[in-house]
């Protein structure tokens, strides 16, 4: 763990050198979802391999890098390109990206997501604002030795995903006419997706929506005390719901779809952030 903390320090202060300041707020693009990059001006692209000690990419030509310029005026830092689980990252380099924005001075993080929608209220291209997510089926990214100097042994999840941010992106919504939705969030390791039983039983214990990343990064954020935005972008209805099989192809197709929503609805919570 000493060697964990030694690398977060490497990658700091490779950072830190490139960038002319600290950035206000992370951002995590989801599957489908970079186009939000393309609003980010003054920009400077930092691709993963160019990092000290971070996790590398492992699909070929599958995008990794993180981008630094203003939104909406603000400084960001986003990250186009996750580490999941499914992938096969142990949970420590998921999460490594989170630890080392914290460890930057970067106190608030807006992760977003790709999601299948168990709620039957929802349609997919739908946006969803995450007032709280289930992680009983996700391999804790805190297990092990803590690391006393990011936070407690055994953090408080009782409001994981920051109140007033929720409000503020409700404000935003409503000024945009956009129909944000808002609901439970509930990780499944993946990379199959659900079976119709499963999301059966997800329904019951409360989930609206379902997917493969996010719960790791929020826990660990919430670990250093970040302030977390979560907004997932309905891209399915989940198995079961509707008699057709899922593709990774539809999850893709309907991001796209959504994605002009979605950058607009991100730029103006960044531009109203407190
Ligand atoms: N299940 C899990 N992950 C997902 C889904 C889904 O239906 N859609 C997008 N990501």
């Amino acid at each position: 763990m000493k060697d964990l903390m030694k690398s977060f320090d490497m990658t700091v202060k490779y950072l830190k050198e490139k960038l002319d300041a600290i950035p206000e707020i992370a951002i995590i693009l989801g599957s489908g979802l970079g186009n939000l990059a393309n609003l980010i001006e003054n920009k400077m692209e930092i691709p993963y391999e160019d990092i000290p000690d971070f996790p590398r990419t492992t699909v070929a030509g599958h995008e990794g890098k993180l981008i630094y310029g203003t939104l909406s005026g603000r400084n960001i830092l986003a990250m186009k390109g996750r580490f999941h689980f499914y992938e096969g990252y142990r949970m420590d380099e998921v999460v490594y990206p989170i630890r080392v924005f914290k460890c930057m001075g970067i106190e608030n993080i807006i992760v977003t997501n790709a999601a299948g929608g168990i709620n039957t209220s929802f349609s997919p291209g739908d946006l969803m604002l995450i007032t709280d997510h289930i992680g009983l089926f996700c391999e804790n990214p805190l297990r092990g030795e803590n690391l006393d100097d990011l936070g407690p042994r055994f953090p408080d999840m009782s409001a994981a995903y920051d109140r007033d941010l929720q409000k503020l992106a409700l404000d935003c919504a409503s000024r945009l006419n956009i129909d944000l939705k808002q609901g439970v969030y509930s990780y499944c390791k993946g990379p199959s997706f659900e079976t119709p039983a499963e999301i059966k039983a997800l329904r019951i214990l409360g989930a609206d929506a379902v997917g493969m990343s996010t719960v790791p990064e929020v826990i660990t954020a919430n670990h250093m005390g970040m302030k977390v935005l979560g907004i997932s972008c309905i891209t399915n209805m989940a198995a079961g719901i509707l008699d057709q099989p899922l593709s990774h192809e539809e999850v893709m197709e309907t991001g796209k779809m959504a994605e002009e929503k979605f950058s607009a609805l991100v730029s103006e919570i960044v531009a109203n952030w407190k």
